[in-house]
C-alpha cells in the first residue's frame, strides 16, 4: 500500500518535496496545509488536499506521514501535534533551536509510537560522498585537517531566514548540513567547538560562520558559511599525511582532483619568495606528485524517502537517525555558546 504523505508548509521546499514524492513507487503526497490562503490554492492548483486550518489536516484520516517545511521557529509544535496524532514525521532542518525542544519532538514520537527522522538530504550530495569515499579508501593518508565551506556573493539573506525570531541565520540555516556532513563522515568522539559569528550584512542574524570542531583522533574540522564572498574558496580542501584533496564547489565536478604525493616527503630546492628564500613552502622535491579525478560516488538522495518507508513498513534502521541529529544541535547550541563566550565548548564523549 502507498506511503501517503501531507506536507506542512507548502512554499519553497514543501512544493520541493511534493514534486520528488510524487515521483517514487509507492508514495503519493495526498494533502498539505499552510496558513498562507495562497498556498492553499496553489496546492489546490496541484491535486491536493489543501487546509487553512492545522486541525483539517491534522484529523484527515488518509495522511499516513508529515513532512513539515515551514520556518524552523514552528518545526516542535507542528511535529508534537503531527505525533500526538499518530502520523510519522520527516522534520525540516534545522529540526528545533535547541536540545531541549528536539528532546520533546524525539520523546513524544516514542510516545506515540511513530517514526520520526530529519531532512538531512545533504548527506547525499555528490561532492560530500566523493570525500567521504575517498577518506574511507585511504586515499590521502590519515587527515588532518577538513575545511568544509559555503560562500556566496549577495550578501542580503531572503525572507524569514534573516530574522531571528524565525530560527534564521547562516549557522542554523548551513551550519546544521556542513555540521551533520562532518560528524557522519568523522569515527572519533568530539573534544571541542569554538565558533565566531558575524552580522556582515544582516544585522538580525549571523552570515558569517567560522566553526571549528576538534575530535580525539586529532583531526580538526572546520566549517565556514558566509553570504558576502566574491572569491569563494574551495568546497571541501581535506589535508592528510599522504595528500591533498580538493573540491571546487557542489555543481562542478570536471575540476575534481586529488594531489597525491609520497608519504617521507623530500627537500625541494631553495627558491626565493619576494624578500626571503624557503625550501618549506617552495617546489614540490623528488616526490610523486600526482592528481586524479575522484570516482562518481553513485548516490541517489531519493533513497532518503525511501529508507523512511522501509522503517515504516519493514522496520529498517533510519538513515538520520534522532540520536545523530541530537549530536548535531548539541554542536549548533555549543557554536552559539562558543561565540556568546569567546571561549571553546568542551566535549566529553
Ligand atoms: N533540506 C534542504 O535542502 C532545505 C532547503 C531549503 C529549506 N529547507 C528548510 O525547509 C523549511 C522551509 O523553508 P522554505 O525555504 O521552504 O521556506 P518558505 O518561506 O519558502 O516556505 C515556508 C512555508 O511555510 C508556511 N508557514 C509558515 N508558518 C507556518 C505554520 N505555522 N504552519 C503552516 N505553514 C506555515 C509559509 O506560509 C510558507 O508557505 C525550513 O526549515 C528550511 O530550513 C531545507
Amino acid at each position: 500500500m502507498a506511503l501517503r504523505f501531507g506536507i506542512i508548509g507548502y512554499g519553497g521546499m514543501g512544493g520541493w518535496h511534493k514534486r520528488y514524492i510524487s515521483t517514487l513507487e509507492g508514495m503519493e503526497v495526498v494533502a498539505v496545509h499552510d496558513i498562507d490562503p495562497k498556498r492553499v490554492e496553489a496546492g489546490k492548483a496541484d491535486g491536493v488536499r489543501s487546509y487553512l486550518h492545522l486541525q483539517e489536516f491534522l484529523n484527515d484520516p488518509d495522511i499516513d506521514a508529515v513532512v513539515i517545511a515551514t520556518p524552523n521557529d514552528v518545526h516542535m509544535e507542528l511535529a508534537l501535534a503531527c505525533e500526538a496524532c499518530g502520523k510519522h514525521v520527516i522534520c525540516e532542518k534545522p529540526v528545533a533551536l535547541s536540545v531541549a525542544q528536539l528532546d520533546e519532538m524525539i520523546a513524544g514520537a516514542k510516545r506515540h509510537g511513530v517514526v520520526f527522522t530529519v531532512h538531512q538530504n545533504r548527506r547525499w550530495d555528490k561532492d560530500y560522498r566523493k570525500v567521504m569515499n575517498a577518506l574511507k579508501e585511504g586515499e590521502i593518508g590519515r587527515p588532518y585537517v577538513i575545511e568544509s565551506r559555503v560562500q556566496g556573493p549577495n550578501g542580503k539573506i531572503h525572507g524569514w531566514r534573516a530574522e531571528k525570531a524565525h530560527g534564521g541565520g547562516m549557522l542554523l540555516d548551513w551550519g546544521v548540513h556542513l555540521i551533520d556532513q562532518i560528524l557522519w563522515m568523522i569515527d572519533s568522539p568530539l573534544k571541542s567547538v569554538f565558533c565566531v559569528l558575524r552580522s556582515v550584512m544582516n544585522p538580525d542574524v549571523d552570515d558569517y560562520v567560522r566553526l571549528q570542531m576538534e575530535f580525539a583522533n586529532g583531526l580538526v574540522a572546520y566549517v565556514e558559511i558566509g553570504t558576502l564572498f566574491l572569491q569563494p574558496l574551495p568546497r571541501w580542501y581535506v589535508g592528510g599525511d599522504q595528500g591533498t584533496l580538493r573540491i571546487e564547489t557542489f555543481m562542478d565536478e570536471g575540476r575534481l582532483t586529488i594531489l597525491k604525493q609520497a608519504a617521507v616527503h623530500s627537500n625541494g630546492p631553495l627558491v626565493d619568495t619576494g624578500a626571503g628564500p624557503t625550501r618549506t613552502f617552495g617546489k614540490v622535491g623528488s616526490v610523486e606528485v600526482w592528481q586524479s579525478p575522484l570516482p562518481d560516488p553513485k548516490t541517489d538522495w531519493l533513497d532518503f524517502y525511501r529508507n523512511f518507508k522501509t522503517v515504516i513498513e519493514d522496520g529498517a534502521e533510519l538513515v538520520v537517525k534522532p540520536d545523530e541529529v541530537r549530536r548535531v544541535m548539541q554542536v549548533l547550541e555549543a557554536g552559539f555558546e562558543s561565540n556568546r563566550t569567546g571561549m571553546p565548548v568542551v566535549f566529553s564523549e
